[in-house]
């Protein structure tokens, strides 16, 4: 089936049919860029020549063309343990907030990350983690009137109780069904969330809100071309979110899996790719711009996201609009970028926007790297069937289902991590 849209959002293509496509046969042909050929044509053939030569020529292209560079300098920051009780979940869990304070130079701008931590009870330290942003406010992701209601803007949803662009009390718990929070810390496991847009609101404002004015140069107004875009700035934020979990004596600094759903897998995938301190990294339903590749055009392509989105990529990513085939890096490489540590790429069946079959394949053509490192990434060539998942230090399945994260995924997340943690 192909889908035309007639464009009218973005003055790049007033008037141009937007062409999606959801048909195998009518897919490009197309070469990816192969993860062990270097810029300089040669092989790289050992683990040495990988992380001292491809690895760091690969981030910088994904960061140059893609997600744009994060800032060079430091910003001031201050942790605050806000809340910290330990009788939540009918005594199963300690539940703590912490408020990341983030100035400039001259504290004229400051930002405010609220974190909101979920630890089994009963242990007291070395407790393995999962940390990944919610959509709706931390406490969108459990019914319960403790936990800090966000201030912060977001996007107008009757449903979970947003209105004028702010959380209402009926937005308590809407999210829970995304966050089985009981089913998580009974496993031994904590779990550490954040409000995406309390790091930038989601909306694009010219980069006015959020972290990137806290690095702006004298006069500077916005990023340039190669600099941060919106999914750089979450991803830099998680790891900002990483260096408050090292002073935790709680929490496993060396077991914190980083996780996330749609425009937050994307964000995932490039904060595991930049900070390596995360041990696992989690791609739910990432689709176009995180797992899936973008030569395929298949659903969602690069024009629709940068004309959708143009706050998310960088500046130079719209020169890839419709020309794909001249980007010097695909999505394989991305994940290529975890090894050797494990990474989980999960689709869903009925999330076809998101080409369930390229998200797979860019495991797949990320295997080659798992192998120089002495890791079985994937052996799987052909899709598995529908909800089995497959894979070693490269996981995935494809869900039944929608576009969404359900129980289902969130077992198979932590079968994976008690099989490389544990
Ligand atoms: C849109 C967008 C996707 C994104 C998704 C989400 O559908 O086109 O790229 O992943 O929103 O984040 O929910």
């Amino acid at each position: 089936m192909t889908v035309v849209f007639l464009w009218t959002h973005s003055t790049t293509c007033i008037g141009q049919p937007l062409v999606i496509n959801y048909d195998e046969a009518k897919i490009p042909a197309y070469n990816l860029p192969d993860p062990l050929i270097a810029e300089n044509g040669l092989l790289v053939q050992t683990p040495s020549a990988w992380n001292q030569i491809r690895r760091p020529e690969l981030l910088s292209l994904f960061s140059r063309e893609m997600f744009g560079a994060f800032p060079d300098r430091q910003v001031k920051m201050e942790f605050e343990v806000t809340s910290d009780v330990t009788d939540a979940l009918d005594g199963l869990a300690r539940r703590k907030e912490v408020t990341i304070r983030l100035s400039g130079k001259d504290d004229k701008k400051s930002a405010e990350v609220k974190i909101l931590l979920y630890l089994p009870a009963k242990i007291n330290s070395n407790i393995p983690v999962f940390l990944g942003y919610n959509f709706y406010g931390n406490h969108s992701i459990q019914d319960d009137p403790d936990i800090t209601l966000s201030t912060s803007w977001m996007r107008n949803n009757s449903e979970y109780g947003v209105k004028e662009n702010r959380a209402t009390e009926a937005s308590r718990g809407t999210r829970s069904e995304r966050w089985p929070v009981k089913m998580i810390v009974e496993r031994g496991y904590g779990l550490v969330t954040a409000y995406y847009g309390d790091v930038d609101p989601d909306f694009h404002d010219g980069w006015q809100n959020g972290v990137h004015p806290l690095f702006y140069r004298e006069s500077q107004q916005a990023p340039e071309p190669h600099q941060w875009g919106s999914i750089a700035a979450w991803a830099w934020g998680l790891s900002r979110i990483m260096d408050y979990l090292e002073t935790d004596a709680l929490v496993a600094q060396n077991k914190v899996t980083v996780m996330g759903h749609s425009r937050l897998g994307k964000t995932s995938l490039w904060a595991g790719a930049t900070d390596t301190r995360f041990a696992i990294v989690i791609s739910n339903n990432s689709g176009c711009g995180g797992a899936a590749l973008s030569r395929r055009a298949f659903g969602e392509t690069l024009r629709r996201i940068n004309s959708s989105f143009p706050h998310w990529f960088c500046g130079n990513f719209a020169y890839y609009n419709d020309r794909e085939s001249l980007l010097p890096i695909d999505q394989h490489q991305l994940i290529a970028l975890m090894a050797p540590r494990p990474v989980y790429i999960a689709s869903a069946q009925e999330d076809r926007w998101a080409d369930p079959k390229g998200e797979f394949l860019s495991g797949v053509h990320a295997d080659p790297v798992y192998r120089l490192l002495g890791k079985n990434g994937i052996s799987e060539t052909e899709m598995p069937e529908v909800n089995q998942p497959v894979g070693d230090s490269i996981g995935y399945h494809m869900r039944s289902g929608k576009h969404n994260v359900t129980d289902f995924d969130w077992q198979q997340y932590l079968q994976f991590a008690d099989r490389h943690l544990k």
